[in-house]
């Protein structure tokens, strides 16, 4: 038997690079739709050089619907669909909320109506733990209520996960697993790929490699006020390599039939809830680099602390993150040094 074609959508950005290294390594094929709005097609360099093999590639808008229905007609052979493609600056979307609706929304629907068509085609959908606001319980389960979004990013993501649900309700041969990230960082132990953020990081591991290598002057610590134990907030930092992992076997749930329900869904999370200050003195620790940084005021619109409960995913996808902070962290130091050093 062949083996198994995948689409990537947003194969080319961060986390879908990784995932298409993971996918390729345990015998998939490889096909990545990308429009390059916020990645390049060097990533794709990077994967050749990790796997040996370089995945196919085409580079269109999603939300064309006209190109995805002709992209589907010449690509007959796909079995599953892991949609990543999307726009992602949560500050962004607070200046610009239709782009991000028509961008996140738009090309969910153009690939639900193929499905729709064609049913066998499963989907592993990136969604994230911004649906859960500031939980009231931690850790986070996956049946914690939804809260009303702080952001259009973050609602373009709560309406995906009802837009999948509602679209398989009405049709109940088609099969869907969506999946909340918490936070994703690091890079492939390689450093042949990584994250690569357009101007200046938002997100705060990008923004520390960024300063310890000396292209930024100072990191901002966005307040030590919280109620939490030393005052700054808590987040989930997950290797971004589990993560790509955890899509492989997501994958595999869904082709195999082992999934339990038509719409599922998981926390990818490490179940460890790490403050800024513990990550930088962790970066300090483990790299032996200095990171120039000063508390400030909050940042409007952060979550105190968030971290997941991973039972369900551990139990039910048999996947487990399985890299310690220290190691994570320096993945995304060795990979800020070799981008620079190119
Ligand atoms: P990324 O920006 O690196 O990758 C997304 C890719 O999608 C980019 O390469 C971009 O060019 C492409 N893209 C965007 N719109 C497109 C369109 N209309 N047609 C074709 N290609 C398009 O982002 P990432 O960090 O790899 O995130 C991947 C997914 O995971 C996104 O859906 C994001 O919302 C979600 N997510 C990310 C994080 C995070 O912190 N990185 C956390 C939770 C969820
Ligand atoms: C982490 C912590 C900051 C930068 C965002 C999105 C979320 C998800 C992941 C996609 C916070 C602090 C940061 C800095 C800092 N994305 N920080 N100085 O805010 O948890 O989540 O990315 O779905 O939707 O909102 O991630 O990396 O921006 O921040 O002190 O320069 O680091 O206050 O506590 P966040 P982040």
């Amino acid at each position: 038997m062949g083996k198994k074609k995948i689409l990537v959508t947003g194969g080319t950005g961060y986390i879908g690079s990784h995932t298409a290294v993971e996918l390729i390594n345990e015998g998939f094929d490889v096909i990545i739709v990308d429009n390059l709005s916020n990645s390049s097609a060097d990533s794709l360099d990077g994967v050749e050089k990790i796997t040996g093999t370089r995945p196919e590639f085409e580079k269109f808008d999603l939300c064309d619907k006209a190109k995805v229905i002709d992209f589907f007609n010449k690509h007959g052979d796909i079995e599953a669909i892991i949609h990543f493609a999307a726009s992602k600056a949560v500050g962004e979307s607070v200046d610009k909320p239709l782009l991000y609706y028509q961008n996140n929304l738009n090309s969910l629907i153009n690939l639900l109506e193929v499905m729709n068509a064609k049913p066998s085609i499963s989907l592993v959908f990136s969604s994230s733990c911004t649906v859960y606001g500031q939980p009231e319980k931690l850790p986070v389960t996956e049946d914690a209520p939804i809260q009303k979004a702080t952001s259009p990013y973050g609602n373009t993501k709560q309406i995906a996960e009802e837009i999948i649900q509602e679209t398989i309700a009405a049709n109940p041969s088609m099969k869907a697993i969506a999946l909340r990230y918490f936070n994703p960082i690091g890079a492939h132990a390689t450093a042949l790929i990584g994250e690569l953020p357009i101007g200046v990081p938002q997100n705060l591991v990008p923004f520390v490699t960024q300063t310890a290598i000396g292209l930024r002057n100072e990191l901002k610590v966005f307040g030590n006020d919280y109620n939490t134990p030393d005052g700054s907030c808590i987040r989930d930092y997950i290797h971004v390599v589990d993560l790509a992992k955890a899509h492989v076997v997501a994958i595999k749930r869904l082709i195999e039939s082992k999934n339990k329900r038509n719409f599922e869904l998981f926390n990818l999370g490490t179940g460890r809830g790490v403050s800024v200050l513990e990550l930088l003195n962790a970066f300090e620790k483990s790299t032996g680099v200095k990171v120039n940084y000063k508390i400030v005021e909050r940042r409007p619109g952060d979550i105190e602390q968030v971290w997941a409960d991973t039972k369900f995913a551990n139990d039910e996808l048999g996947w487990k993150a399985q890299s310690t902070l220290d190691e994570t962290i320096l993945s995304a130091w060795n990979w800020e040094k070799h981008y620079r050093n190119k």
